[in-house]
């Protein structure tokens, strides 16, 4: 999908880059966008809705209220393949990043399941206040593509960080958003994240220090891609997004049960859990009393969920991951050829990396000499990447 076919939701938020983004909409409806744009009360003041219904030759809407129907933000924002705030105020984006919906954008934007592009716009203070910037890293965690202002001469006539990106840069970023949209639509995608957790009585257990962050991120990445997503859970304290199907499980045999009946007939499945190796052989009804100085447990082996999908062969393109501290890639490389897989993404975990972080660093493998770098990053952004590498590998296997 291109600019040329796409459909936009525009939400216009009241800063004086509103004029920029009259201009901008001009650019999207010659490369043939058709646009929704809704405004704040505030966007308003700076620019009115004559400007933007001129421009789109579509109605402009400004309120929950003034709309033919009774939800209008629902229709809009489900109509639409993308949305682009811009220029996005430090209000809205605090809204954003606490799910307040007080008016028809906030409205749509909460109830968005498609793409979200931010361009925000400000005074350098505003932008550069913890609060705004930690508002930001909501939003980036949670999948939204910023585009980041630029420095230059702000509306107090001073130089500072906080001026609406330029143009190019907007459009460029629309048209990677748009490139993945709808790539795996009518796809069923399987994916295991988090830790699971082994009892030995009914209070402790053991597990590791995985957050489902990169499951999480995936199966977001995929869902806005268009595809069926069920997520099988594991506990975590993380947010499951909205819009795939959340399996929860504990154990390491809860998750293998769940994965026998969800990855069956799927399309991709994708092992990001980290699955305790092993379980306390015995489980304590009650919980076990402190006594004496030593306790000793033995522990047996978990079921390898991904080695069993691998051996059934119904789960679709089989892509695992691969927790390493050292000799990553000959590591990674042996569980591809040991668990039958399609391809492998090797994250490098020593130091406390990769495990309850925010970024990663992925290396992904496939068939006897395949390699694609997918680098350093946020781990949205790396899902993003795998998911493009893993739909060529697709298209082409
Ligand atoms: N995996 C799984 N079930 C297990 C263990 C691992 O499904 N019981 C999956 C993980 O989700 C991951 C891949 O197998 O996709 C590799 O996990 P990793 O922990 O790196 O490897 P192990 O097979 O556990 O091998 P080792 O711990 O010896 O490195």
């Amino acid at each position: 999908m291109n600019l040329a076919n796409a459909r936009i939701f525009l939400g216009v938020c009241g800063g004086i880059a509103a004029y920029k983004v009259a201009a901008l909409t001009s650019t999207l409806v010659q490369r043939g966008a058709t646009i929704d744009v809704v405004m704040t009360a505030e966007a308003e003041r700076f620019v009115t809705p004559l400007t933007f219904s001129s421009l789109t030759a579509r109605e402009v809407y400004t309120s929950l209220w003034d709309a033919p129907e009774r939800i209008p933000h629902i229709r809009l924002i489900r109509d639409a393949d993308v949305a682009l705030v811009a220029p996005a105020t430090a209000n809205v984006i605090a809204k954003l990043a606490n799910g307040i919906a007080d008016d028809l954008l906030t409205s749509a934007l909460l109830a968005a399941r498609i793409p979200i592009v931010i361009a925000p716009a400000m005074n350098d203070a505003m932008y550069e206040h913890p609060a705004t910037q930690a508002n930001l890293a909501t939003l980036r965690a949670r999948g939204c593509e910023l585009v980041d202002p630029e420095r230059g001469f702000l509306a107090e006539r001073e130089i500072g960080i906080g001026r609406l990106a330029a143009e190019e840069r907007i459009l460029e970023t629309l048209e990677r958003v748009l490139a993945r949209r709808r790539s795996l639509s009518g796809k069923r995608v399987a994916i295991t994240a988090g830790p699971t957790r082994e009892p030995f009585d009914p209070v402790r257990f053991i597990s590791n220090a995985s957050t489902g962050a990169t499951g999480i991120a995936l199966a977001r990445e995929a869902m806005l891609r268009g595809a069926d997503v069920t997520l099988m859970l594991g506990p975590t304290l993380l947010e499951a997004p909205a819009g795939v199907r959340v399996v929860p499980i504990s154990s390491a045999q809860e998750l293998y049960d769940a994965a026998m009946t969800w990855t069956t007939g799927v399309d991709l499945t994708i092992a990001t859990a980290a699955v305790a190796d092993w379980r306390p052989e015995a489980y304590a009804d009650e919980k076990v009393p402190k006594q004496g100085e030593e306790l000793a447990t033995r522990l047996v082996r978990t079921p390898d969920v991904l080695a069993a999908l691998g051996q059934r062969d119904n789960a679709g393109f089989l892509v695992g991951f691969a927790a390493e501290t050292e000799d990553h890639e000959a590591h990674a490389r042996a569980k591809l050829r040991a668990k039958r897989l399609d391809a492998i993404a090797v994250n490098d975990v020593r130091d406390g990396r990769g495990f309850g972080t925010g970024e990663n660093t992925l290396v992904l493998l496939w068939g006897e000499n395949g390699r694609r770098e997918l680098g350093t990053g946020e781990k949205s952004a790396l899902a993003a990447s795998l998911l493009d590498a893993v739909e060529e590998l697709m298209r082409c296997s």
